[in-house]
Protein backbone atom coordinates (compact mmCIF):
# COMPACT_ATOMS: atom_id res chain seq x y z
CA UNK A 1 0.00 0.00 0.00
CA UNK A 2 0.76 3.34 -0.72
CA UNK A 3 2.47 5.78 2.03
CA UNK A 4 0.02 8.47 3.33
CA UNK A 5 1.43 11.81 3.22
CA UNK A 6 -1.32 13.27 5.50
CA UNK A 7 -0.39 14.88 9.37
CA UNK A 8 -1.50 12.33 12.20
CA UNK A 9 -4.14 14.14 13.03
CA UNK A 10 -6.02 13.78 10.04
CA UNK A 11 -5.36 10.19 9.77
CA UNK A 12 -7.05 9.55 13.35
CA UNK A 13 -8.27 5.86 12.30
CA UNK A 14 -7.18 6.14 9.27
CA UNK A 15 -5.43 2.85 9.67
CA UNK A 16 -8.50 0.99 9.49
CA UNK A 17 -10.14 2.72 7.12
CA UNK A 18 -10.44 1.75 2.87
CA UNK A 19 -8.47 4.26 0.98
CA UNK A 20 -10.54 5.40 -1.50
CA UNK A 21 -8.74 7.67 -4.16
CA UNK A 22 -4.98 8.06 -3.84
CA UNK A 23 -3.41 10.94 -5.37
CA UNK A 24 0.58 10.63 -5.97
CA UNK A 25 3.12 13.40 -6.78
CA UNK A 26 0.45 14.60 -9.54
CA UNK A 27 1.59 17.27 -12.13
CA UNK A 28 -0.95 18.60 -14.31
CA UNK A 29 0.30 20.79 -17.63
CA UNK A 30 -1.83 22.32 -19.83
CA UNK A 31 -0.10 23.35 -23.62
CA UNK A 32 -2.10 26.13 -24.97
CA UNK A 33 -1.63 28.57 -27.90
CA UNK A 34 -1.55 31.76 -26.53
CA UNK A 35 -2.41 34.20 -29.62
CA UNK A 36 -0.58 37.90 -28.97
CA UNK A 37 -1.19 40.63 -30.83
CA UNK A 38 1.72 41.89 -32.56
CA UNK A 39 1.20 45.44 -34.14
CA UNK A 40 4.61 46.51 -35.76
CA UNK A 41 5.45 49.26 -38.19
CA UNK A 42 5.80 46.77 -41.15
CA UNK A 43 2.25 45.81 -40.67
CA UNK A 44 0.47 47.20 -44.06
CA UNK A 45 -2.80 49.14 -43.48
CA UNK A 46 -2.37 49.00 -39.39
CA UNK A 47 -3.42 44.73 -39.86
CA UNK A 48 -2.52 43.10 -37.03
CA UNK A 49 -0.49 40.09 -37.20
CA UNK A 50 -1.30 37.72 -34.35
CA UNK A 51 1.46 35.46 -33.63
CA UNK A 52 1.30 32.20 -31.86
CA UNK A 53 3.25 30.47 -30.12
CA UNK A 54 2.84 27.47 -27.19
CA UNK A 55 2.92 28.24 -23.62
CA UNK A 56 2.43 25.71 -21.36
CA UNK A 57 0.53 26.26 -17.44
CA UNK A 58 1.79 24.42 -15.02
CA UNK A 59 -1.54 24.06 -13.12
CA UNK A 60 -0.45 21.06 -10.37
CA UNK A 61 2.53 20.86 -9.10
CA UNK A 62 3.24 17.55 -7.10
CA UNK A 63 -0.25 17.14 -5.26
CA UNK A 64 -0.08 14.17 -2.59
CA UNK A 65 -2.94 13.14 -0.45
CA UNK A 66 -5.09 9.76 0.33
CA UNK A 67 -8.73 9.78 1.06
CA UNK A 68 -10.55 7.26 3.15
CA UNK A 69 -14.58 5.69 2.78
CA UNK A 70 -16.40 8.52 4.82
CA UNK A 71 -14.04 11.29 4.25
CA UNK A 72 -15.88 14.17 2.69
CA UNK A 73 -13.00 16.53 1.64
CA UNK A 74 -13.43 20.28 1.39
CA UNK A 75 -10.76 21.53 -1.69
CA UNK A 76 -10.25 25.32 -0.99
CA UNK A 77 -7.94 28.14 -2.34
CA UNK A 78 -7.91 31.13 -4.86
CA UNK A 79 -9.28 31.56 -7.96
CA UNK A 80 -6.86 29.10 -10.57
CA UNK A 81 -5.38 27.70 -7.80
CA UNK A 82 -6.13 24.09 -9.33
CA UNK A 83 -9.00 22.86 -7.28
CA UNK A 84 -10.76 22.16 -10.41
CA UNK A 85 -8.02 20.63 -12.29
CA UNK A 86 -7.43 18.34 -9.35
CA UNK A 87 -10.64 17.32 -9.56
CA UNK A 88 -10.80 16.38 -13.07
CA UNK A 89 -7.88 14.38 -13.00
CA UNK A 90 -9.13 12.08 -10.24
CA UNK A 91 -12.55 11.48 -12.60
CA UNK A 92 -9.90 11.23 -15.12
CA UNK A 93 -10.87 13.78 -17.68
CA UNK A 94 -7.88 15.41 -17.50
CA UNK A 95 -4.66 13.56 -17.65
CA UNK A 96 -1.77 13.32 -15.27
CA UNK A 97 1.80 14.97 -17.23
CA UNK A 98 3.34 12.81 -13.98
CA UNK A 99 2.57 11.10 -11.15
CA UNK A 100 -0.48 8.37 -10.25
CA UNK A 101 -4.07 8.28 -9.14
CA UNK A 102 -5.89 5.24 -7.72
CA UNK A 103 -9.36 5.03 -7.26
CA UNK A 104 -11.23 1.91 -6.03
CA UNK A 105 -14.19 3.00 -8.46
CA UNK A 106 -15.41 5.33 -11.06
CA UNK A 107 -15.86 8.85 -9.52
CA UNK A 108 -18.72 10.45 -9.91
CA UNK A 109 -18.37 14.44 -11.17
CA UNK A 110 -21.53 16.64 -10.36
CA UNK A 111 -20.28 19.47 -12.49
CA UNK A 112 -21.29 22.75 -13.96
CA UNK A 113 -20.75 20.46 -17.43
CA UNK A 114 -23.56 17.72 -16.64
CA UNK A 115 -25.22 16.44 -20.03
CA UNK A 116 -28.79 17.56 -19.46
CA UNK A 117 -30.67 18.86 -22.65
CA UNK A 118 -31.98 22.55 -22.51
CA UNK A 119 -35.24 22.41 -24.80
CA UNK A 120 -36.07 19.44 -23.00
CA UNK A 121 -38.41 20.34 -20.36
CA UNK A 122 -37.33 19.71 -16.94
CA UNK A 123 -39.52 16.59 -16.76
CA UNK A 124 -37.78 14.85 -19.75
CA UNK A 125 -34.55 15.71 -17.94
CA UNK A 126 -35.08 13.36 -15.04
CA UNK A 127 -36.03 10.39 -17.24
CA UNK A 128 -33.10 11.00 -19.41
CA UNK A 129 -30.86 11.63 -16.15
CA UNK A 130 -32.12 9.07 -14.81
CA UNK A 131 -31.29 6.78 -17.83
CA UNK A 132 -27.56 8.30 -17.58
CA UNK A 133 -27.00 7.19 -13.99
CA UNK A 134 -28.12 3.51 -15.13
CA UNK A 135 -31.74 3.64 -13.79
CA UNK A 136 -34.52 1.75 -15.40
CA UNK A 137 -37.68 4.01 -16.31
CA UNK A 138 -40.01 2.13 -13.74
CA UNK A 139 -36.98 2.87 -11.16
CA UNK A 140 -36.98 6.59 -12.19
CA UNK A 141 -40.77 6.75 -11.76
CA UNK A 142 -40.22 5.48 -8.48
CA UNK A 143 -38.11 8.23 -7.64
CA UNK A 144 -39.65 10.77 -10.32
CA UNK A 145 -41.34 13.00 -7.18
CA UNK A 146 -38.56 12.71 -4.72
CA UNK A 147 -36.23 14.31 -7.66
CA UNK A 148 -38.53 17.20 -8.32
CA UNK A 149 -39.70 17.79 -4.88
CA UNK A 150 -35.73 17.93 -3.81
CA UNK A 151 -34.90 20.12 -6.80
CA UNK A 152 -37.70 22.29 -5.55
CA UNK A 153 -38.85 23.16 -8.93
CA UNK A 154 -42.39 21.88 -9.44
CA UNK A 155 -44.54 25.01 -10.93
CA UNK A 156 -41.56 24.87 -13.71
CA UNK A 157 -40.78 21.20 -14.56
CA UNK A 158 -42.84 20.99 -17.26
CA UNK A 159 -41.30 23.94 -18.80
CA UNK A 160 -38.07 23.93 -20.99
CA UNK A 161 -34.88 23.69 -19.13
CA UNK A 162 -33.46 26.75 -21.31
CA UNK A 163 -35.87 28.65 -19.49
CA UNK A 164 -34.72 27.75 -15.83
CA UNK A 165 -32.25 30.33 -13.36
CA UNK A 166 -28.73 29.23 -13.60
CA UNK A 167 -30.06 28.51 -9.30
CA UNK A 168 -32.75 26.62 -10.42
CA UNK A 169 -30.99 23.99 -13.54
CA UNK A 170 -27.99 23.34 -10.64
CA UNK A 171 -30.89 22.48 -7.62
CA UNK A 172 -32.22 20.37 -10.66
CA UNK A 173 -28.76 18.61 -11.78
CA UNK A 174 -28.21 18.49 -7.93
CA UNK A 175 -31.11 16.32 -6.80
CA UNK A 176 -30.75 13.72 -10.30
CA UNK A 177 -27.03 13.05 -9.42
CA UNK A 178 -27.48 12.21 -5.83
CA UNK A 179 -30.36 9.44 -6.23
CA UNK A 180 -27.74 6.88 -6.98
CA UNK A 181 -25.68 6.82 -4.44
CA UNK A 182 -22.19 7.51 -5.21
CA UNK A 183 -19.10 6.08 -4.24
CA UNK A 184 -16.86 8.92 -4.87
CA UNK A 185 -18.81 11.87 -6.00
CA UNK A 186 -16.89 15.13 -6.62
CA UNK A 187 -18.89 18.13 -6.61
CA UNK A 188 -17.42 21.40 -8.22
CA UNK A 189 -18.88 24.78 -7.17
CA UNK A 190 -22.62 23.32 -8.27
CA UNK A 191 -23.74 24.54 -5.07
CA UNK A 192 -23.03 28.16 -5.07
CA UNK A 193 -25.83 29.09 -7.19
CA UNK A 194 -28.49 27.75 -5.18
CA UNK A 195 -30.21 29.92 -2.50
CA UNK A 196 -29.35 29.09 1.21
CA UNK A 197 -32.56 26.81 1.76
CA UNK A 198 -31.01 24.76 -0.94
CA UNK A 199 -27.35 24.97 0.18
CA UNK A 200 -28.78 23.56 3.31
CA UNK A 201 -30.94 20.52 1.79
CA UNK A 202 -27.92 19.76 -0.60
CA UNK A 203 -25.15 19.82 2.53
CA UNK A 204 -27.97 17.39 4.17
CA UNK A 205 -27.88 14.98 1.02
CA UNK A 206 -23.88 15.37 0.84
CA UNK A 207 -23.65 14.02 4.55
CA UNK A 208 -25.55 11.29 3.52
CA UNK A 209 -23.46 9.87 0.73
CA UNK A 210 -20.21 10.32 3.50
CA UNK A 211 -22.42 8.10 6.10
CA UNK A 212 -23.15 5.73 3.53
CA UNK A 213 -19.71 5.04 3.11
CA UNK A 214 -19.33 6.97 0.16
CA UNK A 215 -16.28 9.46 -0.24
CA UNK A 216 -17.13 13.06 -1.16
CA UNK A 217 -15.30 16.17 -2.68
CA UNK A 218 -16.71 19.68 -2.40
CA UNK A 219 -14.83 22.89 -3.93
CA UNK A 220 -16.20 25.57 -2.73
CA UNK A 221 -15.28 29.06 -2.11
CA UNK A 222 -18.50 29.30 0.97
CA UNK A 223 -16.65 28.06 3.92
CA UNK A 224 -19.32 27.80 5.33
CA UNK A 225 -20.61 25.05 3.40
CA UNK A 226 -17.26 23.38 3.80
CA UNK A 227 -17.42 23.43 7.90
CA UNK A 228 -20.95 22.05 7.83
CA UNK A 229 -19.64 19.91 5.32
CA UNK A 230 -16.12 18.46 5.64
CA UNK A 231 -14.62 16.56 8.17
CA UNK A 232 -10.72 17.10 6.48
CA UNK A 233 -9.86 20.22 4.38
CA UNK A 234 -7.46 20.24 1.26
CA UNK A 235 -6.03 23.88 0.48
CA UNK A 236 -4.27 24.13 -2.46
CA UNK A 237 -2.27 27.31 -3.83
CA UNK A 238 -0.89 28.23 -7.36
CA UNK A 239 -0.83 24.12 -8.04
CA UNK A 240 0.62 23.23 -4.53
CA UNK A 241 -0.72 21.57 -1.56
CA UNK A 242 -0.48 24.04 0.94
CA UNK A 243 -2.07 22.46 4.12
CA UNK A 244 -4.28 19.52 4.45
CA UNK A 245 -6.32 18.36 7.97
CA UNK A 246 -8.87 19.64 10.03
CA UNK A 247 -11.12 22.18 8.48
CA UNK A 248 -11.36 24.71 11.17
CA UNK A 249 -7.51 24.72 11.35
CA UNK A 250 -6.63 24.67 7.45
CA UNK A 251 -9.56 27.48 7.04
CA UNK A 252 -8.03 29.72 9.75
CA UNK A 253 -4.91 29.22 7.66
CA UNK A 254 -6.39 30.29 4.36
CA UNK A 255 -8.18 32.87 5.86
CA UNK A 256 -5.14 34.64 7.22
CA UNK A 257 -3.68 34.68 3.83
CA UNK A 258 -6.57 37.13 2.00
N1 LIG B 1 -8.43 23.69 -20.14
C1 LIG B 1 -7.43 24.46 -19.73
N2 LIG B 1 -6.46 24.84 -20.60
C2 LIG B 1 -5.43 25.60 -20.19
N3 LIG B 1 -5.27 26.05 -18.94
C3 LIG B 1 -6.19 25.73 -18.04
C4 LIG B 1 -7.33 24.91 -18.38
N4 LIG B 1 -8.08 24.75 -17.27
C5 LIG B 1 -7.45 25.42 -16.29
N5 LIG B 1 -6.32 26.01 -16.73
C6 LIG B 1 -5.35 26.79 -15.93
O1 LIG B 1 -4.95 25.98 -14.84
C7 LIG B 1 -4.88 26.75 -13.65
C8 LIG B 1 -5.80 26.14 -12.60
O2 LIG B 1 -7.14 26.30 -13.01
P1 LIG B 1 -8.37 25.64 -12.24
O3 LIG B 1 -9.58 25.80 -13.09
O4 LIG B 1 -7.99 24.26 -11.86
O5 LIG B 1 -8.46 26.56 -10.95
P2 LIG B 1 -9.54 26.58 -9.77
O6 LIG B 1 -8.79 26.45 -8.50
O7 LIG B 1 -10.62 25.60 -10.04
O8 LIG B 1 -10.10 28.08 -9.86
P3 LIG B 1 -11.58 28.66 -9.50
O9 LIG B 1 -11.62 28.89 -8.03
O10 LIG B 1 -11.59 29.96 -10.25
O11 LIG B 1 -12.60 27.71 -9.99
C9 LIG B 1 -5.21 28.17 -14.05
O12 LIG B 1 -4.01 28.85 -14.27
C10 LIG B 1 -5.96 28.03 -15.35
O13 LIG B 1 -5.74 29.14 -16.17
MG1 LIG C 1 -12.71 25.75 -10.41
Amino acid sequence: MVASTESPETSGTAEERRPVVVVQDLHVEYRVFATGKRATEADRGGLLRRAKRTRTVHALKGISFTAYENDSIGVIGSNGSGKSTLMRAITGLTPATRGAIYASSRPSMLGVGAALIKPLSGQRNVILGGLALGFSKAEIEERYEEIVDFAGIRPFIDLPMRTYSSGMTARLKFAIATIRNHEILIVDEALAVGDRKFRKRSEQRIREIRDNAGTVFLVSHSMQSIRDTCNRVIWIEKGELMMDGDPDEVIAAYEETR
